[in-house]
């Protein structure tokens, strides 16, 4: 059984030509409204990965924003468990997605920073923790603190960016960041390769958009290429590749023999997510995942050659 303890968000998303500068007024297009929230997105993705019984803590306001966030929470089939915030409105996110998909995005987070480390539900029956950073880092610390001595294996996915405490890193299991994030975490502006020789937590996986993603799980480390897809809104893919992920190693009791087949579901399911709109709503079944995969071919070893290399690693020598 899987807990995701963070953050949801109600998604106000407007499209445009590009993302404006600073100091840019943009004449945007469509405008429209979806659930989100890294937290939300993420057990949203866990659940509809399938495999394991899917829980997430959160906080809501007493609004009408929270009644399209808790729908779309429970039609996915996640449990819920809220924290009710009277004084303070559910979370938002303000998100302009640009015709090249990519977006920028401020969240007003609201009800998410009144999550307590007292909130958290009993941990009996749970495997898997999965935690994010839009709620306060007492709270993510203190969740984690109380997994590890249950025995709860802990996930935590450092976005936003920000700098751990030592104490929170010493109590993960897998950390998931994009790039940038690892650069903030590991406090180190050299190459991917020299960043992940600087943490010692025993499985990182770094996302890298549309390159793919590698991983390290204690001292082997894994390359997945993205899959090539046309993407039109980007928002939620990192999140549906934590759920995703999480979802998939939860089903093996060893995390380096379970990794790259997770890493595949994982990149399938977030290449899918970038075709179609909104957070939550963009985020693919299991059998969508298992039908997409069905079509793909492996990587070519010049594509599996410059991923590496991207990495900072040499490119695997022919036998
Ligand atoms: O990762 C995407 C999410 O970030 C959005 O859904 C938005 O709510 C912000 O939390």
């Amino acid at each position: 059984m899987i807990l995701v303890a963070g953050s949801a968000n109600l998604d106000f998303v407007v499209r445009a030509a590009h993302i404006p500068a600073p100091g840019e007024t943009v004449l945007g297009r469509d405008f429209n409204t979806f659930p989100g929230g890294k937290g939300a997105n993420q057990a949203v993705a866990c659940a509809r990965a399938g495999g394991a019984a899917t829980h997430m803590l959160l906080a809501l306001g007493a609004d009408a924003y929270a009644v399209p966030l808790e729908a779309s929470l429970q039609e996915a089939g996640v449990q819920t468990h809220v924290v009710r915030v009277k004084e303070q409105a559910t979370g938002t996110a303000f998100i302009c997605v640009s015709d090249d998909a990519e977006n920028a995005i401020t969240v007003a987070p609201g009800a998410n920073q009144a999550l307590r480390g007292a909130d958290l539900p009993s941990l009996d029956g749970f495997t898997h923790l999965l935690l994010q950073l839009e709620t306060p880092i007492e709270a993510v610390t203190a969740y984690a603190k109380a997994a590890r001595s249950s025995g709860v294996q802990v996930l935590l996915n450092a976005a936003p960016a920000q700098r751990l405490p030592a104490e929170l890193l010493a109590l993960l299991d897998v950390l998931i960041v994009n790039e940038g994030e690892l650069a903030v975490v590991a406090d180190c502006s050299g190459s991917m390769a020299q960043c992940l020789a600087r943490l010692e937590v025993p499985c990182v996986v770094v996302t890298l958009g549309h390159r793919g993603c590698c991983a390290r799980a204690e001292g082997v480390y894994s390359f997945e290429s993205a899959f090539q897809v046309t993407p039109i809104d980007t928002t939620g893919a990192g999140d549906t590749f934590c759920g995703v992920l999480v979802a998939a190693l939860s089903q093996r009791h060893n995390v380096q023999q379970a990794l790259p087949q997770a890493l595949r579901r994982a990149s399938a399911a977030a290449a899918l997510a970038c075709t179609r709109l909104g957070a939550q709503s963009s985020i693919p079944t299991q059998a969508e995942v298992a039908a997409f995969l069905a079509t793909q071919t492996a990587p070519t070893e010049a594509q599996d050659a410059e991923l590496r290399r991207f990495c900072g690693f040499e490119p695997l020598k022919p036998i």
